[in-house]
Order: C-alpha cells, then structure tokens, then sequence
C-alpha cells in the first residue's frame, strides 16, 4: 500500500437509486415503500421550470411527513449555472427535517463548484443547527466534469459518490447516440474475414472508458462509485447487461429511473451467495496459510493470495451490510 491512506466515506449501501421528480408528490409514498437503498427526489431535469418552486415544497414537506425506513435520502438541487441553484439549497438545507442524508449535484464541472456548494451547505447548516452533517452525491456528465473528476472527487469531506450521467455525458461529448446508457451498434469491431469468408461483428461498450475512469477517481478518494440511468425500462435484460458491465469494473450500484429497476439493480449489485461462500473460503484457507508460515497456496485448483484476502474481504463486508440492511 502507498504510504497515503485513503479515507473512506460514510458506508451506505447504494444498490439501487431510485429516481422520483419533486413535482410528482403522488409518487413519493410508493417510492418510501419501495426496495431502493437511495431515493433522490428530483429538482433538476425531471422537474418543468414553472414546477420548480412546487417541487421544492413537496420535497420539503415529504422529507418531514413520509416514514422513509431505512432509505437514504437525497436531494438532486439544479446546476450551478441556473438560477434555480441557490434557492434549492437554501430552502432545502434551511427547512428539511434530519432526515435528509444527501445533496446530490448535477453536472458538477471543477472542484471550485463542490467547494461552492460546500460553503454554503456549511453556512446553513451552522446557521440552522442542523445535527446531521449532509454528504454529496456528484454527478459527473460533461467532458469538463470527466476532465476535472480526480480534483472533483477531492473537493470536499462531504463527498461520498461519484455518479455517471450518461444521457448529459452523451450530449457533452456530442457523442452519436439519443439512447440513454446501453449499447449502440455503431460502436463495434468489425473482424477480418473468418474461415468461411464471413465478417462478424462484434458491439462493444461505447461508455467504457467513462465508467472505468471515475470508478478510480472514486475509489482513489474513498468514494462509491454509481452507474446512472438506463433509459429503456421495457428492457430488462438490457438494463440487467448494463448493470453487471458496471459491476464488473467496480461501481456498487446503479439508478432505477423507473420501479421495475429497484429489484434488477439489488439483484446485480449484491454479491451472490455463491461468490460470498467462496470468499468466506478464500479468507479461511488464506488463514490456515498463514498459520503454517506461507503467502500462497491453492483452493480448487488456483493460486490464492494476500490479494485474494482483500477480495473476499471486499465481498464479505458487502454481504454483512446487505444482511443487517
Ligand atoms: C443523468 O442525470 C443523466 O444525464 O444521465
Ligand atoms: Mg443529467
């Protein structure tokens, strides 16, 4: 390990995200019934410009009245290039019950914006007397924000995720798509011509790149890192494929735009019984080692390490907090 630690933000568990307008107040019984681990209720793009001002009501007074259980709650506030911003967070911050856990930020684009937000979240909740210290969700979904994301991801002690916003990213970088998140069938290979002659092609994941560079930019500061929307939700296996792509490279949870995304994202951003058995194995053999003075030995016919310990240990804490959720 580097000699510098890397601090780690509040846990919580971040499966599943979902995401419910602020103007929609019918929605917002169901959503605290749901099995999301995050709600944001929304002020920013899901939300019309004459509704802003109802929305942050709403909001305000659903935080207070609704019995949210276990759930995190955020609230998404609007860019720091509107006008709506600093009436969102000074209306939130001032008048939401503790019950609020998160501000989450769009379209965050240089460290100067978090440290903005940060100085007035600070300023109100010192003014207000608010007991619970409010954390940061950071959207990153602008070519400025993925240029910038190491130093954004620094910016604050408040900040505990780092979340990729696919759709906004994709009209920021003019990228050729109008889907939201999910596989396009111009981004593929094209192989030379097979045994028979034939050319096959091969779809590849446009958002690669993307995804894997603020999966390190999280978690070199300790934050989690969170897939965004996946707009098709007729399209379960999509939705499904896409999760796990993310899961695989590191992200521990994903946002449900719509309900029937609540259990997909759970379901895939869980360690499977199966691979916590294992890894429960895993620290148990890594331990028998030990005791018998080696580094390395073989479970099930491959090599395991002190690697492997951190690992299992990874998937194993995942599991304890799943199970005590
Ligand atoms: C989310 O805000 C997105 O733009 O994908
Ligand atoms: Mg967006």
């Amino acid at each position: 390990m580097s000699f510098h630690v890397v601090e780690q933000a509040t846990a919580r568990l971040n499966r599943s995200e979902l995401a419910v307008p602020g103007s929609q107040s019918k929605l917002f019984e169901k959503a605290a019934k749901s099995a999301a681990d995050v709600v944001f209720l929304d002020l920013e793009d899901a939300v019309a410009p004459d509704d802003k001002e109802q929305a942050r009501k709403n909001i305000i007074q659903a935080i207070g009245d609704i019995d949210w259980g276990n759930k995190q709650l955020s609230v998404r506030i609007n860019g720091l290039d509107t006008h709506y911003m600093y009436r969102d967070v000074v209306d939130v911050v001032e008048n939401c019950s503790d019950r609020l856990d998160l501000i989450m930020i769009p379209k965050v684009g240089t460290a100067a914006d978090v440290y903005a937000l940060d100085m007035l979240v600070t300023q109100i909740e010192t003014a207000k007397a608010r007991k619970k210290r409010l954390g940061f969700e950071l959207i990153i979904e602008t070519a400025l924000g993925m240029q910038n994301i190491h130093e954004i991801a620094s910016a604050s002690k408040r900040n505990e995720s780092l979340h990729f916003g696919v759709a906004d990213y994709a009209a920021s970088t003019k990228a050729r798509t109008t889907s939201i998140g999910g596989a396009n069938p111009d981004y593929a290979v094209l192989t030379d011509a097979l045994g028979d002659g034939s050319r096959a092609t091969h779809w590849g994941d446009m958002w690669h790149y993307a995804i894997s560079r603020m999966v390190v930019a999280a978690r070199a500061n300790g934050l989690r890192p969170v897939d965004g929307p996946y707009g098709n939700f007729s399209d379960a296996e999509g939705f499904r494929a896409q999760a796990l792509r993310a899961a695989v490279l590191g992200c521990e949870g994903k946002w449900a735009i719509h309900p029937s995304q609540i259990a997909l994202a759970n379901e895939v951003m869980s360690p499977s019984p199966a691979d916590v058995a294992r890894a429960v194995r895993i620290i148990a053999a890594m331990k028998e080692a030990e005791a018998q003075g080696r580094g390395a030995v073989s479970l099930d016919g491959r090599l395991i390490d002190y690697a492997s310990i951190r690992q299992a240990e990874v998937l194993v804490k995942k599991a304890e907090m799943i199970a005590a959720h």
